[in-house]
């Protein structure tokens, strides 16, 4: 509809656009004629991990959503026997009873399915929410609200990670650019203008009135300090900011009476200045490392004040332009030196970034957009991750007191999705995931482990994981939909593993990476046990579900393939981590060989969700469960028939070759639909059947299913967005991340081999959509820590160079383009390989 009045719009007034002045040259950026209305749809992020705030580019006012990473309601804040949604020690023995049932039921059932699993879950408790922070607003006084501003401009330029904003007033220019600093620890924003009567610009905080009002008042003559709770009783959270200013003066002026609902409120305000700076900082009194027994559990850290006073410091014994230079640094470092991207796109700069989304068109595509949307998911996973915690459903963006599915972490797919393309675009974001689950999640874990499934060894998790633990199964509407979904560990250690094999990173791997890996496969070897239903001699889940989707069941394919491909990365892994156990190696290495491998080609030629085969052919679901071994893993994709073959079930015991395999998994994806269901109509299922027709080797449909997505999923801002036709829409993070991976899919594929032994394929260009016909990538990553430079001309390759890393463990290494090896070679540290004849 918007769209509509929109063209409607243009044909009666035709305008001129040109991308504001500043605005990179290479058209790497966004930009926009008019100031951000809606949140979710117009405004733009800027990011350092810690810290994060929204701007919607205002002239007059500028209103920047703030939000501090750790910053959520609930939690042992608000409640002191905050368990993490799990069970009481007490109830241990009847939990245990229970599964047992529900286990016999499954397996007794006629059909193989029970109804709930309604006895295994727990109230949510305080499970809290990720809250926004308020508002920075920037208020100049001098000029009438409703003022005559002319060429107005607003940008984010991605190179330099800046949101900046132009415009004239009464003849005179005005900008005002916004950045936060991943190695300062905090964000600034700069006003300036060429007029000789300069600027008076009043700053003031402004909170959420669902929150408690907080204090703001003068920490001195130039800084403001807010301090609150986000509920109450709740977490304590504090922003600190400095005001500079080139000229002028500079006053705080607090009072009770200043207006909004603090008890305490105060403003600063810069008067006849050619620039003013306002640089804040954030933080709470949360604590990652204390989510163990040995602190109760508190996740309980100290004032953030002095910390806060000392980074503010810090930061402004910078001036603006050192703070600014050392913050394109780093972006530079973190994005573009060790990685390039070139589609073959010319940069339009006579587009805005909206009117060039809403005239995007399905199949026909824009090799301009995809490149900036590619970029953008780089930048905001940048922008997100390297914080303390990792990107959450929202990265770091998200301005109410209670956000869309809490703003929370969902291990079932979206959170895997995040991450799924920071080893092959070379990204070093991971840390924050590792230290996440290893701190909040593996300690709570082990107690429900415990609690739940009368498992001592290792740890579990389910699907929806807040910051304070909770690990249990969460009771509501339909819960084992949601709920029952004991293998998100194991699909998160798909990025524990990969890590490792894409950066041979030996100390990181023993330190941290392998030990993590053992204590889940350590659960999972315990959890599984004979299937009573088929009698085939295989070890199955049960009860089981595929995510989000009913019903309960034994050996769904999702959870058998990610615990096949767990222990597979536990015998690949454990020796260069340093196990001596081996008796436990041989529990997981016949346990791997045992189970039931969840790929069963079933009765219309389909790879069966379930072991038990009811697929509906008519089945449009939004999770591609039962494909997680084709992308992002591997039990489909490179299915190894000596080492995946036996104990099939259903009393039949078939051989299946590669082909067969994917012939199924192809039937399955195709009967998916194209990611727009009765169920939902989301970004992150067009852009996961993108990276699978990619597996496929499909351009058409690959190509099909991203420009389907952008077309119809993206915000003007960019930003995926979950329910498109929505005004106001919830914004998922995942789909900005998933495009370009989906995209990384088409142009290199190495798929993780079951033994290391076997030769790595490096398939290039395996989808290549004929919109992209000449372009680059430099410093694209493939498994054995191997980083890869590619020019292609015409479709087709021409020059291909691998360097193997320093430190790198020796691989066979096969080259491939359509099909036809191009090169072997056996990896060898620091040395290359240049391919240039295809
Ligand atoms: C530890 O936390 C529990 C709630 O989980 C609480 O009941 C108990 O008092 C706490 N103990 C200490 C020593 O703080
Ligand atoms: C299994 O059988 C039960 C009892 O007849 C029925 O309610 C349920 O819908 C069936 N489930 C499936 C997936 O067919
Ligand atoms: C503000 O508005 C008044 C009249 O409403 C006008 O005289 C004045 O020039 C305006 N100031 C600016 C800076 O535009
Ligand atoms: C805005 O511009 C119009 C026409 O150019 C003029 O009539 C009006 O006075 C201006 N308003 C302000 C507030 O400057
Ligand atoms: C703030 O500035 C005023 C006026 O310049 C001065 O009197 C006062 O001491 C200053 N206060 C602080 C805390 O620096
Ligand atoms: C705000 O200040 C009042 C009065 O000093 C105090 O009672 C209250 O606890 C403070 N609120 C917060 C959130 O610190
Ligand atoms: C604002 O930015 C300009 C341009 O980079 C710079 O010269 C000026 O010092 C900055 N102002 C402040 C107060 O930091
Ligand atoms: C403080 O006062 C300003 C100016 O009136 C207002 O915009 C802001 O919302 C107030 N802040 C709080 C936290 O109440
Ligand atoms: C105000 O406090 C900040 C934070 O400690 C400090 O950086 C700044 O120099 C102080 N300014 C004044 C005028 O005292
Ligand atoms: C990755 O980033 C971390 C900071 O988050 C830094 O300590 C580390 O040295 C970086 N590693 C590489 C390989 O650049
Ligand atoms: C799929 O087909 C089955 C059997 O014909 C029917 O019961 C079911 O409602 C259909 N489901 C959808 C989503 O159309
Ligand atoms: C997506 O699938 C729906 C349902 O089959 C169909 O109506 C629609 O045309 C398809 N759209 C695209 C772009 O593939």
């Amino acid at each position: 509809m918007r769209q509509l009045v929109k063209a409607a719009h243009l044909l009666l007034l035709p305008v001129v656009w040109a991308a504001p002045s500043g605005f990179p040259s290479s058209g790497n950026g966004l930009w926009y004629t008019e100031t951000g209305s809606i949140w979710s749809r117009h405004f733009l992020p800027i990011g350092n991990g810690f810290l994060a705030a929204m701007t919607p580019g205002g002239t007059t006012q500028e209103m920047t959503q703030l939000n501090i990473e750790s910053l959520w309601s609930g939690g042992p804040f608000a409640d002191p026997t905050y368990n993490g949604g799990n069970k009481l020690l007490s109830e241990k023995d009847s939990t245990a009873a229970a599964m047992q049932t529900i286990r016999q039921e499954i397996f007794e059932s006629p059909n193989g399915t029970i109804e709930g699993i309604d006895v295994l879950t727990t109230d949510q408790g305080a499970y809290g929410s990720y809250s926004g922070a308020g508002y920075l607003l920037s208020t100049l006084n001098d000029f009438n609200a409703s003022g005559n501003f002319t060429d107005y401009g607003r940008f984010l330029d991605l190179d330099h990670g800046i949101a900046k904003t132009l415009w004239s007033s009464g003849g005179e220019e005005f900008s005002r650019e916004a950045f936060c600093s991943f190695p300062a620890k905090a964000c600034i924003s700069n006003t300036s203008t060429s007029s000789k009567k300069g600027l008076s610009q009043t700053y003031a905080f402004s909170a959420l009135t669902d929150m408690p009002a907080p204090n703001v008042t003068c920490f001195n003559n130039s800084t403001l300090r807010l301090v609150g709770l986000v509920a109450d009783p709740g977490m304590a959270y504090e922003l600190l900011a400095t005001v500079r200013s080139s000229g002028g003066s500079i006053a705080c002026s607090s009072s009770a009476n200043l207006g909004g609902g603090a008890l305490t409120n105060a403003t600063i305000t810069v008067d006849s200045a050619s620039s003013a700076s306002i640089t804040w900082v954030g933080g709470t009194n949360y604590d990652m490392n204390a989510g163990d027994a040995t602190h109760n559990f508190s996740f309980l850290g100290v004032d953030p004040h002095e910390a806060l006073v000392a980074q503010l410091k810090e930061a402004t014994s910078k001036t603006y332009s050192e703070l600014l230079t050392e913050h394109q640094t780093d972006v530079k470092a973190a994005l573009y030196d060790n990685f390039a991207l070139d589609l073959g796109q010319k940069p339009d700069l006579e587009t805005p970034t909206d009117v060039l989304r809403s005239q995007y068109e399905v199949d026909t595509g824009n090799p301009y957009l995809e490149w900036v949307l590619f970029n953008y998911g780089r930048y905001l996973l940048a922008s997100s991750a390297r914080g303390d915690l990792p990107a959450n459903l929202q990265g770091k963006w998200a301005f109410d007191a209670s956000n869309p599915w809490s703003g929370d972490y969902h291990a079932n797919i979206n959170l895997q999705m995040n991450y799924w393309f920071a080893e092959t675009t070379n990204m070093n974001v991971s840390a924050s995931l590792f230290n996440y689950m290893q701190k909040t999640w593996a300690p709570r874990g082990a107690y429900t482990a415990n609690v739940l499934y009368n498992i001592s060894q290792g740890w579990v998790t389910h699907d929806e994981m807040n910051i304070f633990g909770h690990t249990g199964m969460k009771a509501g509407e339909g819960s084992a939909e949601w709920a029952d979904f004991p293998e998100s560990n194991a699909w998160m250690m798909f990025h524990v593993w990969d890590h490792f094999d894409f950066t041979n990173d030996l100390e990181w791997w023993k330190s941290q990476g392998y030990p993590l890996l053992k204590s889940v496969a350590q659960f999972h070897v315990k959890n599984l046990r004979p299937d009573s239903r088929f009698n085939d001699g295989s070890l199955v889940v049960a009860p089981c579900n595929s995510p989000e989707q009913p019903p309960i069941t034994l050996a769904c394919a999702n959870s058998q393939q990610l615990i096949w491909q767990l222990f597979n990365a536990v015998e690949k892994g454990a020796k260069l981590g340093g196990e001596t156990d081996a008796a436990f190696l041989d529990e997981i290495t016949n346990a791997r060989s045992n189970m039931d491998k969840g790929v069963h080609v079933g009765s219309w030629g389909q790879l069966q969700e379930w072991k038990v085969d009811m697929d509906q052919p008519n089945d449009t679901h939004r999770h591609l469960s039962h494909l997680v071994g084709l992308y992002p893993g591997y039990a489909l994709a490179n299915f190894e028939p000596s080492l995946q073959n036996g104990a099939h079930g259903g009393g039949v015991d078939v051989d299946y070759t590669r082909q067969q395999v994917l012939d199924a998994a192809q039937v399955s994806l195709i009967h998916r639909g194209n990611g727009t269901g009765p169920d939902a109509d989301s970004g992150w299922e067009k852009v996961w059947r993108a990276a699978c027709w990619a597996q496929f080797a499909n351009a058409s449909e690959f190509y099909h299913e991203l420009t389907y997505a952008l077309q119809r999923n993206f915000a003007e801002n960019l930003f995926s967005i979950y329910d498109p036709f929505d005004a106001d829409p919830i914004i998922q993070i995942d789909a900005n991340f998933g495009f370009p991976s989906a995209l990384m899919n088409a142009l290199i594929q190495t798929p993780d081999v079951a033994d290391s032994s076997l030769p790595l394929e490096v398939t290039l260009l395996p989808a290549l959509p004929p919109t992209w016909p000449s372009g680059s990538i430099r410093g694209a990553r493939v498994r054995g820590a191997i980083s890869l430079d590619m020019t292609w001309t015409d479709g087709k390759p021409t020059k291909v160079a691998l360097k193997t890393s320093e430190g790198a463990i020796p691989r066979t290494v096969n080259v491939l383009y359509k099909g036809q090896v191009k090169a072997t070679f056996n990896s060898k540290s620091g040395e290359s390989k240049t391919i240039s004849s295809f």
